[in-house]
């Protein structure tokens, strides 16, 4: 991340009426939380196939609840870091400021942002599959995990692959994208759709388009700006540069 580009996306920031936010595990990497496709991301030891799909978790209910409830319990020992805080920092300077986020961990939420549209869900919220009443589970549950009123399957409230992201989130997230004169990718390989469509409608729709990520991705070639580092310094630094160009 050079100087010169952090001015250049202040700039850009400084005159922007709305903002929208994207942000996926990257994020929450600096609170210890693994990704999914880095070399030691979730998806290079564990196979989604056999975790995060409906067909998974019929046949083996008790691995899946296992593995969720491993993950669940990381989040809520989690802490937000440095560039979940800037980001609650960053709203608070715009009227229209959304944060859309492919993250389940509700670290955004508990470092204090609010407008958060959380299109996969939030893992620390469970449902039964079949009478869909929410229910709760104690973080050290070790038995398959029933439903209180009906017995069905509890399952998490997060989206697997081959399932519709919740229509209202996803509609909600490309208003948001589609209007922001400023969009941030943060910390996600924009590999998955529509999440990964996100940026690019915004592109479509004349937004300044800025990624934050530690490597390249699959929209590095057409953003306006990469800024390569790590979402905890690159985000807090970007706060600083805006505050020299806005005095
Ligand atoms: P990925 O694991 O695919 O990508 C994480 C991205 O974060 C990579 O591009 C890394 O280079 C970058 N990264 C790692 N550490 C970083 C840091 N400290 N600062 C900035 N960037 C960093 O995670 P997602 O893009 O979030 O979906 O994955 C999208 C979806 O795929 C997830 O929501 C999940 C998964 O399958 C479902 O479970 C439905």
């Amino acid at each position: 991340m050079s100087k010169h580009d952090l001015k250049i996306v202040a700039e850009k920031l400084r005159t922007a009426a709305s903002v929208a936010v994207l942000t996926g595990a990257g994020i929450s990497a600096e609170s210890g939380l693994a990704t999914f496709r880095d070399p030691d991301g979730l998806w290079q030891q564990f196979r989604p196939e056999e975790l995060a799909n409906v067909n998974a978790f019929l046949s083996n209910p008790s691995l899946v609840q296992l593995w969720y409830q491993s993950r669940r319990r990381a989040s809520v020992e989690a802490e937000p870091n440095p560039g979940h805080l800037a980001l609650v920092q960053l709203q608070q300077r715009w009227n229209s400021f959304t944060l859309i986020t492919q993250n389940v961990d509700g670290l955004h939420k508990r470092a204090g942002s609010t407008n958060v549209i959380e299109l996969h869900g939030n893992i620390l919220r469970n449902y039964c599959i079949d009478c869909r009443r929410e229910a709760t589970l104690s973080l050290d549950a070790s038995e398959i995990s029933r439903c209180l009123v009906c017995g069905g399957l509890i399952r998490p409230d997060v989206v697997w692959f081959g399932e519709q992201l919740p229509p209202a989130a996803i509609s909600r997230a490309y208003d948001a994208a589609s209007s922001a004169d400023a969009f941030l990718s943060i910390g996600t390989s924009a590999v998955v759709f529509p999440a990964a469509d996100l940026p690019i409608a915004a592109k479509r729709n004349g937004s300044f388009v800025v990624e934050i990520n530690t490597e390249e991705t699959a929209i590095s070639s057409m953003v306006d700006v990469s800024l390569r580092g790590q979402a905890g310094a690159v985000l807090p630094a970007l706060l600083r540069t805006l505050d020299e160009v806005t005095v």
